[in-house]
């Protein structure tokens, strides 16, 4: 007999089963609340909502805990690689090594797009927003792309998920290109999936490139770090946009759009500039002072977190990356490196960030890695967004394979006008 909740609405007495999951919180299924009560839930933002099951992401905001699959963030980005990951999100389980060669051939052999996207690029001003570029081009990609946009295809699903993982990174890697007016660089098959990105964004006719392996070992590891976050608000829009049926190509780049903001994936840009602003030690207190008035709007960009009331656990491994990556490079006093771990200690000691939980998250850290890699803040969002669509494609690839999968379609509570009658502009005030 499963567990029911027992919830009273006037005088009906409504019993709701609670479901539980492998670990983690049980839920109350109110499917039938409605058709039970007449009434709805009311849950902006969703703090108290789940919208799915899932298989692929854990997070325990209390004790700082991400899982993918099962597997702990740390020995992931401590062993593992990017396209290692990205198999354990598409398929469940980490790949023999016959099934990981598989899988880096397949997904190299995709990295090309039609050369036709790079007309696309003519179209922009050189100081596009490269993600305004993302979101343009890789919905575009359904354009090219027909024999992969049939959701009913298990088939084309894989050759789409294959497709999109494989392509973020020349994508992206034009977009860089394109802003600061260089030659767009071809993938190289003989590369890695993350040495094949640095030398597409950093490689020039006029020389061989030979790719820093410093920079590829971090920045992988700062891919896997991203990759996925259970129901975060970029992922729930390309669920929410695939449960209509949406082709892959254009529910990931409605996952880029929602990514963008500087709440979500954009803070990791918003944070790098807040430290700039910040330039020394001796300003931070001024700026968490800020950050806790009520009456500024100001916030401590790469600090807080909805789901997290701990540390971050991606946020200790990229502090150790930035750390690691500063140091082989032999940057002593990195700036703002400096002002970072200044603005951590003292935030970490104020009763505000104590009494609201505001631990630095995923975004705090990162800008300082990519920056010293030689990536402009206007991209930092968009390797977020590189990385984070092998979590979008896996959720969304989960959410199509569900047999109770239906349209995403929230009600509301309406609080506008009651009903009134049409006044003809004639006899209007
Ligand atoms: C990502 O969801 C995910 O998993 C996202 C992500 C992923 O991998 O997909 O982890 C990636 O988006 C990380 C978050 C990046 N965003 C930032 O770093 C922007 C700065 N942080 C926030 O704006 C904020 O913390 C959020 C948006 C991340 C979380 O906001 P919530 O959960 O809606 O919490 P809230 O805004 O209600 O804040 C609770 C309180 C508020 O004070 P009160 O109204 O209760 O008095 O904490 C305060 C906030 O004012 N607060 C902050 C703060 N974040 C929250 N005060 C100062 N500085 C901050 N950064």
């Amino acid at each position: 007999m499963s567990a029911t909740s027992t919830i009273s609405v006037g005088d009906n007495q409504v019993d709701l089963p609670i479901k539980t999951g492998t670990i983690g919180p049980d839920v109350i299924d109110i499917g039938k609340l409605h058709a039970k009560t007449g009434m709805f839930t009311f849950d902006p933002g969703f703090t108290s909502t789940a919208s799915c099951e899932s298989k692929i992401t854990y997070i325990d905001g209390d004790a700082g805990v991400l899982l993918y699959r099962g597997y702990p963030i740390e020995q992931i980005a401590e062993q593992g690689d990017f396209l290692e990951t990205c198999y354990l999100m598409l398929f469940g389980e980490l790949p023999t090594p016959a099934q990981k060669a598989d899988f880096d051939y397949r997904v190299t052999r995709h990295t090309m797009v039609h050369d036709q996207m790079n007309r696309f690029f003519q179209g922009f001003r050189r100081d596009a927003h490269p993600m305004a570029i993302m979101v343009a081009c890789v919905g575009a990609l359904s354009a090219f792309y027909h024999d992969s946009t049939d959701i009913s295809d298990d088939k084309q699903r894989m050759i789409a998920s294959l497709r999109m993982i494989a392509k973020m990174p020349t994508l992206a890697a034009m977009a860089y290109k394109y802003s600061i007016g260089q030659p767009f660089v071809y993938p190289k098959n003989d590369l890695d999936y993350t040495s094949n990105f640095l030398r597409m964004c950093f490689a020039v006719p006029c020389e061989e490139f030979v790719v820093n392996p410093i920079y590829a070992r971090a920045l992988d590891r700062i891919f896997i770090l991203h990759a996925d976050h259970e129901q975060n608000a970029s992922t729930s829009t390309v669920r929410l946009a695939g449960s209509s049926g949406a082709n892959p190509f254009a529910c990931i780049a409605a996952g880029i759009a929602c990514l963008w903001g500087p709440a979500h994936g954009g803070a990791n840009e918003a944070a790098l500039k807040m430290l700039e602003e910040i330039g020394t030690p001796d300003n931070v207190a001024k700026y968490v002072a800020k950050a806790k008035d009520k009456n500024d709007p100001f916030r401590l960009m790469g600090f807080g977190h909805r789901v997290y009331k701990n540390y971050d656990p991606r946020a200790r491994i990229m502090q150790k990356t930035t750390h690691e990556v500063l140091s082989q490079l032999g940057i002593k006093d990195d700036p703002l490196l400096e002002v970072a771990v200044q603005l951590e200690q003292i935030a970490l000691k104020d009763e505000y960030f104590i009494e609201k939980k505001l631990y630095p998250n995923i975004d705090f850290y990162s800008g300082i890695t990519l920056k010293a890699m030689g990536f402009p803040t206007s991209m930092f969002t968009v390797l977020f967004a590189l990385a984070r669509t092998t979590g979008w494609i896996a959720q969304w690839a989960e959410m199509i394979e569900d047999p109770s999968q239906k349209i995403g379609r929230p009600r509301q509570l309406y609080i506008g006008p009651d009903k009134r009658e049409y006044v003809p502009i004639g006899q209007r005030g």
